[in-house]
């Protein structure tokens, strides 16, 4: 088992550092000839053309990764698009035609919330793509159209590469849509394609970085909760890391758009309390970076400890850290792949540091197949 391991002490650890290969093995293939292309496509380029709203459905970290795309999707297709937990998308009647749709992101393609909202989809007669981690799968082999991810097989219960390896597929169907739809000419599409490709170095940078963010975890292992904060794609990546340390390290945290703090969960600030925060890059400094200092000054004049995650160059949010995790430059929307690494390491982390099992957190399967 060691073996297996790759000589990490957890196979959590190992697939942390797989994830500059999970998202570039994603990428692999699918530009060809100047266009995105899917895996499989059972549905015609005039129909994919003429989708007019985009659901997107799924479980757990999944759903973040839906979560992420929402912002790429909008932005480069002009099409709206939801995010919806499966469970609740199934049971609360959407409004669904052969024009909508339907995106469903499992790593396992078995979980059964993802299953059945599929199946209600295509009862709707909606079009249903599947991003998935696993060949022959249910959910791809109902779809009418699927993209692979290649993150491997995940062994950890607790998703990471798979995760990176999602973000990066969605995206991949974001790029498509707006070819299909013409919302982005062909050297745009090409153009974004080459930003993703540069992702997996960058991701190494900050898997090769990771031991300050080990010695903060074990700082606070004993925190009865933590909070995290983000804007924009930051805060999916909030609501991430803030499960990554309730499944792990049985912690309670939880995940915020920082600019809802003033409508209630300020009230949760007291001294001492770990408040992390995703600062969005310098590319997109104004407004929202500004709107996110103001909300660290907020918590800091009330005693919380901040724990940063930025741009490397980012002078004007370093000294209001009380710890300062740097990440390579990118773009707005590709910051989560490299945003969301010190989350997990840290989460692995403190479940280490409390003696809990890191692969097998307590009760948690790797895949839920019952509703
Ligand atoms: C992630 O850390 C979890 N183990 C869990 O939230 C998972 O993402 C969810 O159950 C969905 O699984 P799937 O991707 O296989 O559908």
């Amino acid at each position: 088992a060691a073996a297996e391991k790759g000589g990490y002490d957890y196979f959590m650890l190992k697939e942390i550092a797989e994830q500059p290969a999970a998202v570039a093995d994603t990428l692999l293939g699918h530009f060809q000839d100047g266009r995105i292309v899917l895996d499989e496509q059972r549905i015609s380029d005039q129909d994919l053309r003429d989708i007019d709203k985009v659901f997107i459905v799924a479980c757990g970290s999944a759903y973040h990764s839906g979560m992420v795309a929402k912002y790429a999707i909008e932005h480069w297709t002009r099409l709206p698009c939801e995010v919806e937990i499966a469970s609740e998308f199934r049971y609360r009647d959407p409004v669904l035609d052969r024009s909508t749709l339907v995106v469903a992101i499992s790593q396992s393609g078995e979980t059964a919330d993802t299953l059945e909202a599929v199946r209600h989809a295509k009862s709707q007669k909606a079009r249903v793509l599947a991003v998935c981690n696993t060949n022959g799968s249910q959910i791809p082999r109902e779809a009418d159209a699927v993209l692979y991810t290649h993150a491997g097989p995940e062994i950890g219960v607790a998703s990471t590469k798979a995760y990176l390896a999602q973000i990066t597929a969605n995206y991949l169907v974001g790029l498509a849509l707006a070819q299909a739809r013409g919302t982005k000419y062909p050297d745009e599409v090409a153009a974004e394609f080459r930003q993703l490709e540069k992702m997996p170095e960058a991701i190494q940078k900050v898997v090769d970085s990771l031991d300050p963010v080990r010695e903060i975890a074990r700082e606070l292992a004993d925190s009865k909760s933590v909070l995290f904060l983000g804007r924009h794609v930051g805060y999916p990546t909030a609501l991430e890391g803030a499960l990554k340390l309730k499944e792990l390290a049985y912690m309670h945290a939880e995940g915020f758009p920082a600019g809802e703090l003033k409508h209630g969960p300020i009230a949760l600030i007291e001294d001492g309390l770990p408040v992390f925060i995703v600062m969005p890059p310098v590319e997109g400094r104004g407004v929202l970076h500004s709107k996110l200092v103001s909300n660290i000054q907020e918590i800091r004049a009330r005693g919380a400890r901040t724990i940063v995650i930025a741009e490397e160059g980012d002078e004007v949010v370093r000294p209001l850290s009380d710890y300062f995790i740097p990440i390579p430059a990118s773009t707005t929307l590709l910051q989560p792949l490299l945003a969301t690494i010190p989350y997990q390491a840290f989460a692995a982390e403190v479940a280490a540091a409390r003696g809990y099992d890191v692969d097998k957190p307590r009760n948690l399967a790797k895949s839920v197949t019952v509703e």
